[in-house]
């Protein structure tokens, strides 16, 4: 007996499937009584199909998803197109013909998660997304399953390989942004325009699936916070080091008792921290929770075999649920209602580097300032002016997020001060 599945789109991911199925053939046929065969591929034009068929792949490659949908043999779609159209409207056509879906489209998840999963659910069929979430580690099957028994507070998380690869040179060897953007854009890891990955956008999609697997709450994208890499410069990197930290974008979500408050920045990680060495493009998931305490998910972000590995690992959950009759049962079933934290709530230490008049009197008109909103200075360093301005970099006690706003508006208000950056630093 076969299984008969349908690819759509048959990149670098939906190129790794044969090899796959293939190489984990006998395995495979021990878990499950059908072989998956690879049945449709739905290719962009008739140019794709003739690479395909120099580079030996030879399928019954199709230019039309009706070709697929009208096929009864066919069961489970599988999306590997990526962005939101027209990947939306052909998981849509798919579901609405009765298949099971399985994606690696976070961005399609985190905007339209909500109406697609409810359509699934409607038509009985499963939509599986595994793969949609830091790549190769088998996250979100791990929180739906092994977390059912625990609450989880906190999870900090490197979501983005591109960023952390970036973040790693400019730690490591003193690189630029823009060197260090040029490096990840040379070795294909981040695309002519890295928007996605340098501002914090793609681990902001992986958060919001994350936070429903993890804290059973939908967030809109809007409810993230969210601040990327452009604006960091050489020494707040060293900076960083010289206190005590490594400088990473991280994706947070904290529990409190009002609520969520999830955001991805660029965070002072203390070098004690699981997370502090987690470097190049790897990704890692550290999750605080009542039953089993502090566990951290370490893998690879992307690429093919990782990323092909976790979207075969829900074809093969959506072949079991088929023979065990369970099909149609959500991917993530913990859902509540989603209610976001009180800004008074949320504490963290923060970086703050000031641009300063190189004069008398600068350090006390910044502590007053500080003062004036109830926060003190945990660390502070003054660099070396050029006689007309010089920089201040300030890591404060713990604020809430109110206070921090109030800061950053009165620093913003002072003409002659300017706000060059503020992160968030981890640690008591
Ligand atoms: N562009 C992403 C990253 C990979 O650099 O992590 C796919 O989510």
């Amino acid at each position: 007996m076969a299984v008969n599945i349908a690819i759509l789109g048959f990149g670098t991911v939906g190129t790794g499937l044969p090899t796959l199925l293939s190489e984990n053939k006998e395995k495979l046929a021990k878990i499950l009584d059908e072989e998956i065969v690879i049945s449709k591929v739905l290719m962009r034009d008739n140019k794709a199909i003739e690479k395909a068929r120099s580079q030996g792949f030879n399928y019954d490659f199709v230019l039309n998803l009706d070709d697929i949908l009208a096929d009864s043999e066919i069961s489970i779609v599988v999306e590997l197109m990526g962005r939101i159209e027209p990947a939306k409207t052909y998981i849509t056509q798919a579901i609405e013909a009765g298949k099971n879906v399985v994606t690696a489209n976070k961005d399609l998840l985190a905007v339209h998660g909500v109406e697609l999963r409810s359509l699934a659910q409607k038509h009985h069929v499963a939509l599986y997304y595994e793969a949609a979430v830091a790549g190769g580690i088998p996250i979100l099957r791990t929180l739906a399953n092994s977390f059912s028994s625990d609450k989880i507070t906190h999870l900090l998380g490197i979501l983005n390989g591109t960023s952390n690869f970036m973040m790693t040179k400019m730690s490591e060897e003193g690189w630029t942004y823009d060197e260090s953007l040029a490096k990840a854009q040379e070795l294909g890891y981040a695309e002519s325009d890295p928007t996605n990955d340098v501002d914090g956008i793609d681990a902001s999609y992986k958060l919001a699936i994350l936070s429903e697997f993890a804290f059973g709450m939908t967030l809109a994208p809007d409810e993230i916070a969210k601040s990327g890499l452009r604006s960091i410069q050489k020494t707040d990197v060293e900076i960083a080091q010289q206190f005590g930290y490594v400088l990473k974008l991280t994706g947070e979500i904290n529990e409190v008792d009002s609520g969520i408050f999830a955001e991805v920045s660029p965070t002072f990680l203390p070098k004690s921290h699981p997370l502090a060495s987690v470097n190049g493009v790897m990704n890692a998931v550290f999750i605080e929770s009542e039953g089993i305490g502090d566990s951290m998910f370490y893998g690879a972000g992307a690429g093919q075999k990782p990323t092909a590995t976790s979207v075969l690992a829900d074809i093969v959950r959506i072949v079991k649920r088929v023979k065990d009759g369970t099909i149609g049962k959500s991917f993530n079933e913990y859902a509540r209602s989603t209610s976001l934290a009180n800004p008074h709530d949320i504490e963290n230490k923060y970086y703050f580097s000031v641009e300063t008049p190189d004069s008398t009197g600068q350090l006390l008109r910044l502590v007053e300032l500080f003062t004036s909103e109830n926060v003190s200075f945990e660390q502070v360093l003054q660099q070396k002016g050029n006689g007309k301005r010089a920089v201040v970099v300030i890591i404060s006690h713990k604020i809430n997020r109110v206070q921090l706003s109030a800061i950053q508006d009165k620093l913003n208000q002072e003409k002659d001060f300017k706000l060059l950056n503020r992160f968030k630093v981890l640690g008591d």
